[in-house]
């Protein structure tokens, strides 16, 4: 296929979730190409989102009381300023987002309805329609995006590589849109491209999202920050669907119960707070109910007969496979839903890579440390978006004439075959999953270099080579890493900070 040159003057965004249009929200008037690999507004976990954005909304919460949950709930390694950054902004992002119409669920005084979720040490995740926080904001933000006259969307367009300046600067990327393969050259990128989930079998995300973003950045020489800290939302429903869909933290807040198949709230028995109690914690406990005869989320007490309106996504993914949970215990288990690593960056997207940031979950402030506290993924896409849009075009010239004759163009990356990305995800779920060991990841990083022999410089053998060499030199367990060859927990957490030399020289 011969391949196209595009010339762009403005920032390029890839990724449309709510990270990216964010981003691209608050570029103008520099005209902004933004990357969408799907239709806009579909298959992004921003739109899969339920419980809701989490924010110090009430007079009795504070956004220093916000910072500490957070804090508290990573294990030991989360960047303060970035938690405070966050935090601060979080009143503010909730009000923008509502302005631009978004509908907050609200009580009949006016002020939002609030959720409790694990390890917050109180109600402040604000939510939508019940369920429906993620596809609604998007949907507002969508419609804002759509009508902005300097936001350019190419739909069905996924990013392959990075493209470099001779001198190392990054000035675009190769793109395939629909049928065409496309040189986009651009002052400045910014990569928005979500999460890793769908390297694991058992996923929340849309499972066409595999790391390509921090595989990318990590392939152009992007350093890369704690790769092996995956989070497991606890409470999937175990349906044996693909993507797996979620049950929601807030159904526990509501007061759902954890069973297992004799009845027995199990979660008791590893943390007083049972089902409230920080999400690895939670998601360990689920996994050995699962593995010893079963997990099951209980709403018939708590929630009962006002399911259908509270909570409609999770009724319909139940009823659909012929549970109702108005009167059925609903069957759970672990998922990969969030990747705290990623694309090492400031407070402000911008990476160790000249004309490179990112945000979202590709990107790694350290806000989430080892350990994400629910719904802070909303907040961190909508908030860091707003200033990674500013700080990108804050140092944009105004001609972008660049050296394509030299610049250096990545190689087409291979796909892997349908057998392939099976025996990788399946591989990934088993060894990098909710518990690791020694012998796990090294017969994992076997599988990735044997995978790798047919098809190199896959996008997604790279992103899991990087959470299962790190997963592997972490030896204790912390936050969503436990392993159960290295259970203590160091007295000093230290984050991991690599690069993709690194890394090919440790495995
Ligand atoms: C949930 O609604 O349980 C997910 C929220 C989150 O992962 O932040």
């Amino acid at each position: 296929m011969p391949t196209e040159t595009y010339i762009h003057n403005g920032p390029l965004v890839i990724g449309a979730g709510l990270a990216g249009l964010s981003v691209a929200l608050n570029t103008a008037p520099r005209k902004t190409l933004v990357l969408a690999p799907v239709a806009l507004g579909v298959a992004c976990s921003s739109a899969w989102a339920q419980g809701g954005i989490a924010a110090a909304l009430s007079p009795e919460d504070s956004p220093k009381a916000h910072a500490l949950d957070t804090i508290n709930a990573g294990a030991g390694i989360v960047d303060e300023l970035a938690a405070k950054t966050l935090t601060e902004a979080g009143p503010q992002t909730v009000h923008r987002l509502k302005a631009m119409g978004a509908p907050f669920d609200h009580k009949t005084d006016g002020s939002f309805v609030l959720n409790r979720e694990a390890a917050h040490g109180l109600a402040r995740v604000a939510r939508v329609g019940g369920d429906l926080a993620g596809k609604a904001i998007l949907e507002a933000v969508v419609h804002r995006a759509l009508n902005a006259s300097h936001i350019d969307i190419w739909e069905r367009a996924h990013a392959l590589g990075l493209i470099k300046s001779a001198n190392g600067v990054v000035i675009g990327a190769l793109v395939q849109h629909t049928d065409r393969l496309v040189e986009v050259f651009a002052p400045v990128v910014i990569l928005a491209s979500g999460g890793s989930g769908g390297l694991f079998a058992v996923t929340t995300n849309p499972a066409n999202l595999r790391g390509e973003g921090i595989a990318m950045a990590a392939l152009a020489g992007a350093e890369i920050a704690d790769p092996e800290f995956v989070q497991f939302h606890p409470t999937a429903l175990k349906f044996g669907l693909d993507p797996a869909p979620l049950a929601t933290e807030a159904l526990r807040g509501e007061g759902a119960t954890l069973i297992d198949q004799n009845g027995h709230r199990f979660v008791f028995d590893d943390h007083p707070d049972g089902e409230l109690a920080p999400r690895d914690i939670v998601a360990r406990a689920v996994h050995k109910a699962d593995q010893s005869g079963g997990a099951f989320l209980d709403a018939r007490t708590a929630i009962g007969e006002h399911f259908p309106a509270e909570f409609p996504t999770v009724f319909a993914s139940c009823m659909s496979q012929g549970v109702d949970p108005r009167i059925q215990p609903m069957p759970v288990a672990p998922a990969a839903h969030y990747h705290m690593g990623g694309i090492k960056t400031d407070i402000f997207g911008q990476t160790t890579l000249p004309g490179l940031f990112a945000v979202g979950e590709c990107a790694c402030t350290g806000v989430h440390g080892a350990n994400r506290l629910a719904s802070n993924s909303l907040l961190e896409a909508a908030a860091f978006g707003e200033r990674v849009g500013k700080a990108a075009i804050a140092g944009l010239g105004g001609d972008f004439t660049p050296d394509t004759a030299h610049a250096l163009v990545p190689v087409l990356p291979p796909s892997l075959t349908e057998s392939d990305l099976k025996a990788l995800r399946d591989g990934m779920a088993r060894d990098a999953g909710v518990v690791r060991n020694e012998a796990g990841l090294i017969r994992l990083l076997d599988l990735i270099t044997d995978l790798d022999k047919r098809a190199h410089g896959a996008l997604a053998l790279v992103s899991a080579r990087l959470i299962a060499t790190c997963a592997l030199h972490r030896r204790e367990s912390r936050g969503s890493h436990y392993r159960s060859d290295y259970p203590q927990t160091e007295a000093v957490g230290a984050r991991t900070f690599t690069n993709w030399a690194k890394v090919q020289n440790k495995t």
